[in-house]
């Protein structure tokens, strides 16, 4: 079979997706290729000779196509225009039309070549997207937590109004800027080291996971928060998101949780101690009277009271132990006293147990309330040496220096390995540092037990000493 150039030519304006249309320079149609038939529902040999809006819904755009083709055929460059135009079904479609001179030997005049491209799809597709940026957009500026973006060497990318409000910075100031700008040392100094660390060996200490950090402002004051970050590799380099929210309140709130429940264990004590404690001994003194007169008139009755006297007195004494651990401490100069009768009962409770203690004197300013924290402190970590650690030797010291205090809790016992459990006993521990402005360090190696340091205002050089 032989194909003429013509045939070909033909061929393959029909079978080209765009709606291919020859006009000349009055916008008379001179041809329409299969595409346009159908995309406009109409027939090339009825609007063939005819004008433009023969073939085009649009007079409007019609016209418009008509005035660039005459243009074109002036000798001007080709044109773009978009428009939009009923489908042989009736539905609006969006077509972006190309105008292009066509100038041909065998032509009178220059013609106009109009190529159309259905962009309805794309269009669509990019106003979605569009949309759901918008969404997005409105999603992380009315965000309460802070939202801030850093590339693979720390530096920041981008922040939301929440950050800039959080930080006290304006965007600008923190755009382009290492992160750790919002952050206190030691950590301020570490950032760095921290994120190419983790990009090399993937070890992660925040990423993925969220903790509670610290956040400093602009103005240098520090705030607890919460952070998490997610990861993200966009066109072969890694971004970090953090998503950082001031929990200054929620922290605000346990140390009042805290001290609500310490202050409401106190009343009960309190009352323990000195309504039904003393109603006891009232009873008891009577009974034992009771006795003491039966024992010529019935002694039998007066042996039964001697046993009442000695259930009475055992009453009282669990009444007094009762109160004693709702309120252990009921001044703070009583603090010492107060730890080496929680060592005795340790040793008491668990055979084989030493425990020992070392204490000072708190100096005489100190609150009873935070002599309260101390000893509740020193007994969870000693209950979880026991617990936990099967500890053999605990050490209890309680030191002062000036008006600074530390209270360390050491055991011989087998140590954190994991962070495994979702205990309250650690966290209480560190909220009551917290609450009573001091600083909670816990420190242990599998197998060489753990540490417990509970510090108020102490120097950080007597603290290196320490270790
Ligand atoms: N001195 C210790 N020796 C060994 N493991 C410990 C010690 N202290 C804590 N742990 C480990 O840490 C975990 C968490 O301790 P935490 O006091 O928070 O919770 P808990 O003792 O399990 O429960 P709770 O204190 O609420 O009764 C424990 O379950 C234990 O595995
Ligand atoms: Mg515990």
């Amino acid at each position: 079979m032989v194909f003429s150039p013509g045939t070909v030519a033909h061929a393959v304006l029909n079978a080209t997706s765009s709606a291919l249309m020859v006009v000349d320079p009055q916008a008379r149609i001179f041809f329409v290729n299969h595409t346009a038939e159908k995309l406009f529902g109409i027939s090339a040999a009825k609007v063939k000779g005819g004008p433009l809006n023969a073939a085009l819904s649009d007079p409007v755009v019609a016209a418009a196509i008509a005035s660039l083709v005459a243009r074109v055929s002036r000798g001007e460059q080709d044109f773009q225009v978009d428009s939009k135009l009923k489908d042989a079904a009736g539905n609006l479609r969006h077509i972006k039309w190309d105008v292009l001179p066509l100038a041909h030997r065998d032509l009178p005049d220059i013609m106009a070549l109009l190529v159309g491209r259905d962009v309805t799809r794309q269009i669509a597709a990019e106003e979605a997207l569009r949309r759901s940026e918008a969404r997005l957009r409105a999603l992380v500026d009315t965000a309460v937590d802070a939202i801030i973006t850093i590339d693979d060497h720390g530096k920041i990318e981008s922040v939301n109004p929440a950050a800039e409000k959080m930080f006290g910075y304006t965007a600008a100031e923190m755009l382009g800027k290492g992160v750790e700008m919002l952050m206190p040392e030691p950590y301020r100094g570490e950032h760095h080291a921290y994120l190419s660390n983790y990009l090399h060996t993937g070890k992660r200490r925040v990423i993925g996971i969220g903790r509670e950090v610290t956040g400093q402002r602009r103005d240098g004051s520090l705030f607890p928060m919460y952070l998490s970050v997610g990861e993200q590799t966009v066109d072969g380099r890694r971004y970090f998101t953090g998503i950082v929210r001031d929990i200054t309140n929620v922290k605000r709130m346990e140390v009042e949780v805290l001290e609500i429940s310490e202050r409401e264990q106190q009343r009960i004590g309190q009352d323990l101690h000195d309504g039904l404690g003393q109603l006891l001994t009232g009873a008891a003194f009577m009974t034992k009277a009771m006795a003491g007169r039966l024992e010529k008139l019935n002694p039998s009755m007066a042996l039964e009271m001697q046993s009442i006297t000695q259930i009475m007195n055992d009453c009282i004494r669990q009444s007094r132990e009762l109160a004693r651990g709702l309120q252990p401490v009921s001044e703070a100069a009583d603090l010492p006293t107060a730890l080496a009768q929680m060592a005795t009962q340790v040793e008491n409770l668990f055979q084989g147990v030493v425990c020992r203690v070392q204490s000072a004197a708190l100096p005489p300013e100190v609150p009873v309330g935070v002599a309260t924290h101390l000893y509740r402190i020193a007994q969870e970590a000693v209950g979880n040496a026991v617990r936990h650690g099967q500890a053999r030797h605990i050490e209890l010291s309680l030191r002062t220096l000036g008006p600074a205090v530390r209270l360390m809790i050491r055991d011989d016992g087998k140590g954190i390995a994991a962070r495994d459990g979702d205990g309250m006993g650690l966290k209480t521990m560190s909220y009551r540092a917290r609450a009573i402005g001091g600083h909670f360090d816990i420190r242990s190696t599998p197998g060489h037990g753990t540490m417990v340091i509970c510090s108020i205002g102490w120097p950080d050089t007597v603290e290196k000493e320490a270790r």
